[in-house]
């Protein structure tokens, strides 16, 4: 197996301005990895963060006791399975009723199950595209209620590089990711419909509903420390900036696309990969 480098995960800022203050910001997956970093990236300007995460509880609670040291402002955690449409619908309320609003929704989390077509399994398809795609539909779905209701909101999608490209041994994986590129420009398109129907899109001050996409490259953490050392060799060797990306790259763009300035940002796709698609 490969060691990846987590160390450089380590990429705690404190508050460095008041870009995102009074917003409240719901990250899937935002105890570990990507969305961690998701997380203190949208806190360091000020954002009220709730963070998902559905097994590792440990990973969870210390993920939620080093914030709120750092940021002196607590960071509440949701548990749910995003495989299971209940969960979505449940913890989207839950983060609505403990902080009063949503604003920013990150679908950050994302599983893999590698197999090649002719060795998956039913349960491999299913599981993957369940917790991928569906999961995402039904966290959209909930949050573009209230987002329109209220006349604003940003949902930035966790898609992959892999989405783009395609990858061998990863059919399931693949497919949910570039599905998200569908429901993305979809969700676009019905969110401004919907604010245009409400007389909402073209208010002065308004920020507008966006839904966009990012695409990371291979990034490290814990989700690349099953491929193996050659694997990881043959994967740096086609990547053009020659390294795998940080965490916190993929943050710093995902919080871009949240800021309220970048309300004529929608149904976009943004790669962030070292050049690995070019
Ligand atoms: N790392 C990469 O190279 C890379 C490249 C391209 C795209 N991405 C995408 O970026 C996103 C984050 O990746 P990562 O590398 O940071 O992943 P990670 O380190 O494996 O963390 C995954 C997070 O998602 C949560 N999660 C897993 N299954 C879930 C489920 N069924 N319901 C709810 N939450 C669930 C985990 O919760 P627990 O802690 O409770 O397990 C964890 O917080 C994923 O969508 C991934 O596909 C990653």
């Amino acid at each position: 197996m490969s060691e990846i480098d987590l160390t450089q995960n380590d990429n705690t800022s404190t508050r460095v301005g008041n870009k995102l203050k009074g917003r409240v910001a719901f990250v899937t997956g935002g105890t570990r990895g990507i969305g961690a970093s998701i997380c203190r990236s949208l806190a360091s300007q000020g954002a009220t963060v709730a963070a998902g995460f559905t097994g590792n509880e440990k990973a969870a609670t210390e993920f939620r006791d080093s914030f709120t040291e750092t940021y002196a402002t607590s960071v509440s955690i949701h548990k749910g399975n995003l495989g299971v449409p209940e969960d979505c619908r449940r913890t989207i309320d839950e983060v609505i009723s403990n902080h009063g609003r949503l604003d920013i929704l990150v679908n950050n989390a994302g599983i893999t199950c590698d197999k090649t077509v002719l060795k998956m399994m039913d349960d491999d398809w299913f599981n993957v595209l369940n917790v991928n795609l569906s999961g995402v539909f039904f966290l959209c779905q909930a949050a573009l209620r209230h987002m329109a209701e209220r006349g604003s909101g940003r949902i930035v999608n966790v898609s992959s590089v892999i989405g783009e490209m395609g990858n061998i041994g990863q059919a399931n994986y693949a497919a949910s990711k570039s599905g998200l590129f569908g429901l993305t420009k979809t969700l676009a398109r019905e969110a401004a419909s919907l604010l245009a129907r409400s007389g909402k899109l073209t208010e002065p001050n308004g920020i507008g509903i966006t839904v966009n996409t990012v695409t990371p490259g291979f990034i490290a953490t814990e989700m690349l420390g099953h491929i193996p050392e050659k694997v990881m060799e043959k994967i740096l060797a086609q990547i053009p900036l020659g390294r795998l990306g940080k965490p916190e790259e993929i943050a710093r763009v995902v919080h871009f696309l949240a800021a309220d300035t970048s309300s004529y940002i929608t149904g976009q796709v943004w790669g962030v990969n070292g050049g690995l698609d070019m």
